[in-house]
């Protein structure tokens, strides 16, 4: 079979699902919010599809970890990587259950010690004050230094659950539009800011800290005592197998992923604000970590690579038709390409014989050209021996893309999921 004969599935997992997954934000999935989130209802159809208990879902793009949890509360183990530190955290709390009664009494014992504290340390990174303003600066210091004053006394997986409840306010406490992907200043902002609006850090922490804590306590209640190894590496989904081989596991038995999109996220310039504060990158090594991320306009030692253009007949005329507008931005596209072909291989390697590979991904419009991105990747796959088993395209309803996000880019109204089986061993 191959991708020219099969039939596309039209579905909307949301009203296919609504019996068992009637709200997006069921257990853990909404402790923080990420842009391009996958919806539950597609990694629950496709994990429970093609995997039995105890099997291994991996997921190399992993984000805040939507397939994470799935994997878990359907009884299998899994396997996550992501290029942002701020993402890996978000799945490693998500899927990591604590004890609810311990967490209760550090919740109780952080909010006391920000009563405490008058001023915190000094946080400070670029342009600190064009995105916060003074007040706001001191409290989210106070939050912090109060976080860093309670951790000798708490385990590490509530501490890391502090950190992404204070990392969940930080945009609502900036003059960031917290309706926008990217960090950016809308108009609508500098209408509120004039009018002398103030955010208040520390109310939205402790409203945080009691929506997450019953998001967490839900989690329990679903796990039951029946947590399934989960693991989040901080890693390079290029690097997939080799940060595999060091976990020590030779083979995933599903992955299942949504890749960024060409040109459409840039991921560290939308959370380089949660980064700073957290502590968990410097300007620098966002800087060095956008280098080699998927998807961005960084062209940093890419050389074109004329043979894929050439190995997949689609791309070439899309590039022909992108470089007729704009060359520059046809070498951000083949860049893209050449990346997720690195990547198809490293699945290849990482994925056991008959296992079946399923990637959720949108097409959008660079320069007004569409790019069929699904198309060119079931391509890249089946060069490599995988086998297309099944098609299906859902129209996105949440996926947190606002139009304003990126102009050139266009707006990405559906997604399309296409499934291959590793036919060779
Ligand atoms: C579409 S998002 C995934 C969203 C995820 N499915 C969820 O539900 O939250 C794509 C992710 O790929 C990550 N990414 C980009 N380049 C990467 C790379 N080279 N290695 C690993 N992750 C990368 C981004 O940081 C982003 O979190």
């Amino acid at each position: 079979m191959n991708n020219t004969t099969i039939a596309v599935n039209e579905c909307s997992f949301r009203n296919m699902m609504r019996k068992s997954i009637p709200r997006d934000d069921y257990g853990t999935h909404a402790i923080h919010s990420y842009t391009a989130k996958l919806i539950p209802h597609i990694a629950r159809h496709y994990i429970g599809l093609y995997t039995k208990k105890g099997e291994l879902v991996l997921d190399p793009f992993v984000g805040s970890g939507t397939t994470l949890l799935e994997a878990n509360l359907l009884g299998r183990n899994a396997i996550g990587i992501d290029i942002n530190p701020l993402a890996s955290l978000i799945s490693e709390v998500k899927t990591t259950p604590v004890d609810v009664t311990t967490l209760e009494v550090a919740v109780r014992h952080v909010v006391d010690t920000i009563t405490r504290t008058a001023q915190g340390d000094n946080v400070d990174f670029p342009n600190i004050d064009y995105w916060f303003s003074e007040k706001a600066q001191k409290d989210l210091a106070r939050i912090r230094s109060a976080i860093e004053t309670v951790r000798k006394d708490l385990e590490p997986s509530i501490y890391r659950f502090l950190l992404v409840c204070f990392s969940s306010i930080i945009r609502r406490s900036s003059y960031a539009d917290p309706r926008i992907a990217k960090t950016y200043r809308s108009r609508r902002m500098v209408k509120k800011i004039q009018e002398s609006w103030e955010p208040n850090p520390i109310e939205l922490f402790k409203n945080t800290l009691d929506r997450n804590c019953s998001r967490m306590k839900g989690f329990c209640e679903m796990i039951n005592g029946t947590h399934n190894y989960s693991k989040v590496i901080q890693g390079n989904a290029g690097e997939v197998s080799l940060l595999m081989q060091r976990e020590g596991i030779a083979r995933a038995d599903f992955i299942i992923t949504s890749p960024p999109y060409v040109n459409a996220q840039d991921y560290f310039r939308s959370y380089k604000l949660e980064l700073f504060w957290l502590g968990l990158a410097t300007p620098e090594q966002v800087r060095l970590l956008k280098q080699q991320s998927i998807g961005t306009e960084s062209l940093q030692g890419f050389q074109r690579d004329f043979a894929l253009e050439d190995h997949i007949k689609l791309l070439r005329t899309t590039c022909q038709e992108i470089s007729r507008v704009d060359p520059a931005k046809c070498v951000v596209v083949c860049k893209y390409f050449s990346n997720m072909r690195m990547i198809i291989d490293e699945f290849d390697k990482t994925l056991r014989k008959n296992g079946h590979l399923c990637i959720v991904t949108g097409n959008n419009n660079i320069c007004g050209v569409p790019v069929q991105t699904y198309e060119m990747l079931i391509h890249m796959a089946e060069a490599r021996g995988f086998v297309l088993v099944e098609l299906a395209r859902d129209k996105i309803m949440n996926r947190r893309l606002s139009p304003e996000r990126n102009h050139q880019a266009g707006v990405i109204q559906e997604e399309w999921i296409a499934v291959l089986q590793k036919v060779t061993s």
